[in-house]
């Protein structure tokens, strides 16, 4: 489509990596459906919310979006909301935010292209009369589907990493995680498909590939019912051996389905990045069985274990849940101990939030907000201190890593290492790195999140 294309829309992305991607796939719908992308929500004549609904306060903005920007209704342009906030609220949002017209959960974006189309004619789907003459359309049916979001229309963002979706929604149920119900069942990609993605992104000149899905573990080839479907790990080593890739990540990964077989992919095919994001809730079995986890703390750091005991050292980051309904002082002390058996080196780290739907919604939500609040930073000093530690032992050590940019300011180069570590350092005038390159660089200085260090020349 033509850059002058008269409809324009502005598309703002709340949440997790898997609304970063499904955004750009959606861009890439709206793009070749005619519209162009503008930067300011003055400039739309659509504005996209793209929400997120795993925590209140997540959901809570959006809301707060649709309210600042209410007075632009009058100059005619059309709000929509996109993702989780919209699959779990669905119609309600209209009386919520009675401005806005178009309503989609992430697992009916593939039927955008006509929704937009009905917008465009004035068509509503949703029969409310107290509606006025508001157009209204929602598409929120497709929750139980078997098929993918694949478009061969994405819009990446990221020039350097490349996203993949291998599996969509979550079988689990953990019981506070609303997950499952915006994003409905687990359904995997082909890896037939996966693989070509793959292919045509080294093709487009990446080198980094990241595999997303709620459940990477729980991936299951659809092409096994033929007898000749690849596991995870077989997939991961498949995508690893693409000619032209670097580097290879993979999120998010459910303990109770993380096999060894993970990291001998990691051990035999040095693409596959040495993290792993194994998120762990909590450190008390106690809350654990009340999370429905399906694992417990000994299990937990079996597979700790195992990364252990891989070829390379392996960096495990982690998210952890505080002030879960019935967390005991004893409970949280068990989350504490857990950090220094592991040694982290990432956590993020959330207080309890009840949503909607879910299994823990009946349980009382009986833990203070500053009781919460306390935990919160308890755990947040303790990792820090164990960051110093860790961080510190890169001190003198050499490692490759991608130049993401520069900070002009600082006059520092932007670099990640295969361990996802924030690795900056300084370069020679005369030996400025490209963007996008991979180089060496030795660690000098250590603080408790990245590394700063010297491009070895
Ligand atoms: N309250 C607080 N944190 C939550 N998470 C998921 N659901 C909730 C909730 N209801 C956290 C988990 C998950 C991360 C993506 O968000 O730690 O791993
Ligand atoms: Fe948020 Fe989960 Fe939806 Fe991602 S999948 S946007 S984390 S609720």
């Amino acid at each position: 489509m033509s850059a002058d294309s008269h409809k324009t829309f502005y598309l703002e992305t709340f949440g997790c990596q898997m609304n970063v991607h499904d955004s750009e796939k959606v861009i890439g719908t709206l793009v070749h459906e005619g519209y162009r992308q503008v930067e300011t929500v003055e400039q739309a004549d659509l504005i996209l919310y793209n929400t997120c609904s795993i925590r209140d306060k997540a959901e809570q903005k959006v809301f707060h979006r649709l309210a600042d920007y209410k007075k632009l209704l009058k100059q005619g342009k059309k709000f929509g909301v996109l993702g989780c906030v919209a699959q779990q609220e669905g119609e309600k949002i209209f009386e919520r935010a009675p401005h806005v017209s178009l309503v989609c959960g992430s697992a009916s974006y593939r039927n955008l292209p006509q929704m937009l189309a009905q917008l465009e004619a004035g068509k509503s789907e949703a029969a409310k009369p107290e509606a006025g003459s508001l157009i209204r359309i929602t598409g929120l049916d497709d929750r139980e589907t078997d098929k993918c979001f694949e478009t061969e229309f994405t819009a990446r963002t990221n020039p350097h990493r490349g996203y993949i979706t291998i599996i969509e929604g979550c079988d689990k149920f953990c019981s506070y995680c609303v997950v499952p119900f915006t994003r409905g069942k687990e359904r995997s990609r082909t890896a037939e498909s996966v693989l070509a993605e793959a292919r045509q992104m080294t093709d487009l000149g990446y080198t980094e590939i990241q595999l997303l899905g709620q459940n990477v573990n729980s991936y299951k080839d659809p092409a096994g019912k033929l007898g000749r479907g690849k596991s995870f790990s077989e997939l991961l080593a498949a995508v690893g051996e693409v000619p032209g890739i670097r580097r290879v990540r993979f999120t998010t990964s459910h303990p109770r389905d993380f096999g060894r077989d993970i990291i001998d992919a990691i051990d035999a095919v040095p693409t596959l990045c040495d993290h792993v994001h194994l998120p762990v809730q909590s450190g008390s079995d106690r809350v654990l069985s009340a999370m429905q986890r399906l694992y417990n703390r000994e299990q937990y750091l079996e597979r700790i274990a195992w990364m252990k005991s891989a070829k390379r050292e392996i960096s495990i980051t982690s998210d952890i849940i505080v002030g879960f309904p019935g967390e005991t002082e004893e409970d949280f002390a068990q989350t504490l101990s857990l950090l220094d058996e592991v040694g982290y080196d990432a956590v993020f780290t959330f207080k309890y939030s009840p949503r909607p739907n879910t299994p823990s919604l009946a349980l009382e939500d009986a833990i203070p907000d500053q009781e919460k609040s306390r935990r919160l930073e308890l755990l947040m000093a303790r990792q820090k201190e164990i960051q110093i530690t860790r961080y510190k032992k890169y001190i003198g050590t050499i490692s490759e890593v991608m130049v993401e940019g520069k900070n002009e300011a600082r006059n520092q180069w932007i670099g990640r290492t295969s361990q996802n570590k924030t690795l900056n350092f300084t370069a020679p005038e005369d030996a400025s790195p490209a963007i996008g390159s991979y180089v060496q660089v030795r660690a000098t200085t250590s603080f408790p999140n990245s590394l700063l260090g010297e491009l070895v020349v």
